[in-house]
């Protein structure tokens, strides 16, 4: 006969698939009845509706009918009282911090866990594609195997729920602790989420990086390799904020191949290398057209821009993003398969490089 260790011993493994931690750690297995061969367990969810019951149900299900002797499995499912929830909140926050090296415990959790990387992708002039280019990086680099983290830190323009057209969505909330929302394989984090629908922003000074650092404090990445953050454009306080906050944070500049968006991107990409951010390296976007009938690759807006940042700042081009037709396919995220994936796949290769990621995998493994 299965014995309640047993039970027990197998519902550790099953995962709040939010919190990424086990749900008996998180004490959301109140009790477990075990009559002959019928197991029933209950569970107790923090929010009634939870999208994430089903899921759930199915992993206690898979995981107790391999245990020797189970004929039957009743799953109950419950919901948290308010002061449940409190303490379910101080757990998962309590686990963060316990991982956390004690002479950093002032820092946001997310700031504090060793091995995970920082890129901002920053551009000098607005428009040039800086938050398609994140975007898809973020897909690409998830599309690998990487855990991957997106900060839309562009707190004026957000354009990055759109690009993955989860603008509607909500994340959900855990008292204070905030879910990130997960969209092709990416953990998103946009103020977006937060704001009205039609309300303008008017945003001052301070409230920049208070918004940033909430940002990183209260949303719960869990386990994340690395976080891309989309920059406004320019060298404005965001930028300011993220090189105070994220010391260790390196960049990555999207320019066009005119000689005006050039001669910005080197201005941004130099307030980094002054604040002593490394500049892994200069993406062009839309550096060429390929026609569709003939095949044929025509430079719309001239050649060299991307070239010539990188010059300047002593870094190498990394990718040429191609200029998509947006009769055909909106710039949003590109398919794996098509022109822009593939060109994507290899940057994600390159940044992957220069972030030491791939070590960073190896070692998990
Ligand atoms: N490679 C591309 N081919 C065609 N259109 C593109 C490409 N990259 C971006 N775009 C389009 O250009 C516009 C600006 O792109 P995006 O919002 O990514 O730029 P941005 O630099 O983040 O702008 P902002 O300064 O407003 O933050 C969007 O309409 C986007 O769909
Ligand atoms: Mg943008």
């Amino acid at each position: 006969m299965v014995t309640r260790e047993q039970v027990i011993e197998a519902l550790r493994d099953v995962k709040d698939p939010e919190v990424g931690r086990s749900i008996v750690e998180l004490d959301m297995v109140p009790s477990v009845e075990i009559e002959g061969g019928k197991v029933t367990v209950d569970v107790l969810l923090t929010i009634r509706g939870c999208p994430l019951s089903n899921v759930i149900e199915r992993e206690i299900r898979e995981r107790l009918s391999q245990l020797e002797g189970v004929t039957e499995i009743e799953v109950r499912v419950g919901h948290m009282t308010d002061e449940q929830r409190a303490q379910f909140a101080a757990k998962v926050r309590g686990m963060g911090r316990a991982n956390a090296e004690a002479q950093q415990a002032e820092l946001p959790p997310i700031l504090r866990e060793q091995g995970r990387q920082f890129l901002a992708i920053a551009s000098g002039k607005g428009g040039v594609g800086k938050s398609t280019v994140t975007a898809n990086l973020a897909v690409a680099l998830a599309r690998k195997g990487y855990r991957v983290a997106l900060i839309d830190a562009d707190i004026y323009g957000f354009s990055i729920p759109v690009i993955f057209g989860i603008e509607g969505v909500k994340p959900a909330t855990i008292e204070d602790l905030i879910m990130p929302v997960q969209a092709e394989g990416v953990k998103i984090m946009s103020m977006q989420f937060f704001v009205p629908e039609n309300t303008p922003v008017v945003w001052r000074g301070p409230m920049l990086g208070k918004t940033l650092r909430s940002f990183f404090g209260q949303v719960h990445w869990g386990d994340v390799d690395i976080v891309l953050l989309d920059l406004p454009p320019g060298t404005g306080d965001v930028a300011l904020d993220v090189h105070t906050l994220l010391p260790q944070s390196k960049q990555l500049i999207v320019t066009t191949p005119q000689a005006a968006a050039a001669e910005v991107a080197v201005r941004a990409g130099l307030m980094g290398v002054r604040t002593n951010h490394q500049v892994i390296g200069v993406v062009e976007n839309m550096a060429y057209f390929v026609c569709d009938s003939c095949g044929e690759t025509a430079y719309l807006f001239g050649r060299g821009g991307g070239e010539r940042v990188a010059a300047a700042l002593n870094t190498t081009l990394l990718a040429e993003i191609p200029i998509a037709n947006q009769e055909k396919e909106r710039a949003g995220i590109f398919s794996a398969e098509s022109l822009h994936g593939q060109v994507f796949a290899k940057l994600a290769d390159r940044v992957a490089e220069a972030m030491g990621l791939a070590q960073n995998r190896e070692l998990r493994a």
